[in-house]
């Protein structure tokens, strides 16, 4: 493997400032980020003195959900486009943490559509600089997984755990019946993401070999966590498995996300929202 200087250029003797927002700030809004409109719509509705700020080609919703100060925002779809809606919340509204929800493909077998993985690490399935660098690893950082924020994982996870104790309450039997939804299971680990939807069971399955402990593939969420690791920026992100990641993965997508996806989603992060602390007072 060739050896990079990772170290930081420098220009003579000048140092380098920081600037004032450059440092997170821990009185900050929670920033809630979603890919697809029909993932913040039910949020929006919910948002007490609505504000919006239009920046770089993104509505940013300023309010208040459940007593807490918050900005919803959709990213859209892809890793690029969640960067850089991540980059303005985190400098434009100094929000103290992110959460990213959303859908994503199952990859291991234990995990079943209708089930909720909240990310323990995050990697980008689809960056391969080698032989320059290791597989996965996105140059000059030395780092291909990108750990969840263990707190706030950990809030999410009880609030999901809460949520998904009573599914028939959530989501009614007929939504169950159509989606093949029976005991939902709520997962941690190791989420990727990459710029494709994954749809066929050759792609999924080249993936469960190169990385067997990756619980399930999306296309923003370990953008999002960079972006949040550079920043110094506490993250999360809780996945709702729409599909097998395989030849049937694009059937019923809306249908599921309308259905399934954003009343699981608006119910975790109101019960994580209106928790003591849900992590939050630790930063
Ligand atoms: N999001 C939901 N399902 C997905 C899939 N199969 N591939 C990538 N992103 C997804």
């Amino acid at each position: 493997m060739a050896s990079f200087d990772v170290s930081t250029p420098q220009a003579g003797t000048a140092t380098c400032m920081n600037t004032p927002s450059s440092q997170p700030n821990a009185r900050g809004p929670i920033g809630i980020v979603a890919a697809l409109h029909e993932e913040i719509n039910e949020l929006l509705t919910l948002l007490s003195d609505a504000r919006c700020v239009h920046i770089g080609s993104r509505d940013f919703w300023t309010g208040q959900l459940d007593g807490r100060a918050v900005v919803v925002v959709l990213s859209r779809v892809g890793k690029v486009a969640a960067a850089s809606t991540t980059a303005v919340l985190i400098t434009q509204f100094n929000v103290r943490a992110v959460v990213f929800a959303g859908v994503a493909g199952a990859l291991t077998p234990g995990v079943a559509v209708g089930d909720v993985v909240v990310s323990g690490e995050l990697l980008q399935h689809d960056v391969d600089a080698s032989p320059l660098f290791p597989r996965w690893e996105i140059p000059l950082t030395g780092m291909a997984r990108f750990p969840a924020d263990a707190a706030l994982a950990d809030g999410l996870l009880n609030s999901a755990g809460a949520v998904l104790a009573d599914p028939h309450a959530l989501l009614g039997p007929d939504v169950m019946r159509d989606f093949g939804i029976a005991a939902p299971q709520v997962h941690y680990g190791l989420i990727v993401s990459g710029d494709r939807f994954v749809c066929t069971s050759a792609e999924s399955a080249v993936l469960r070999t190169a990385l067997p402990d990756a619980l399930a593939v999306e296309m923003e969420g370990a953008a999002v966590a960079q972006v949040c690791h550079e920043w110094g920026v506490p993250f999360a992100a809780i996945r709702t498995i729409s599909d097998r990641a395989d030849d049937a993965a694009s059937v019923d997508f809306a249908q599921f996300i309308a259905q399934v996806d954003s009343r699981y989603s608006v119910a975790i992060l109101r019960k994580w929202l209106s928790t003591t602390n849900g992590g939050l007072t630790t930063y």
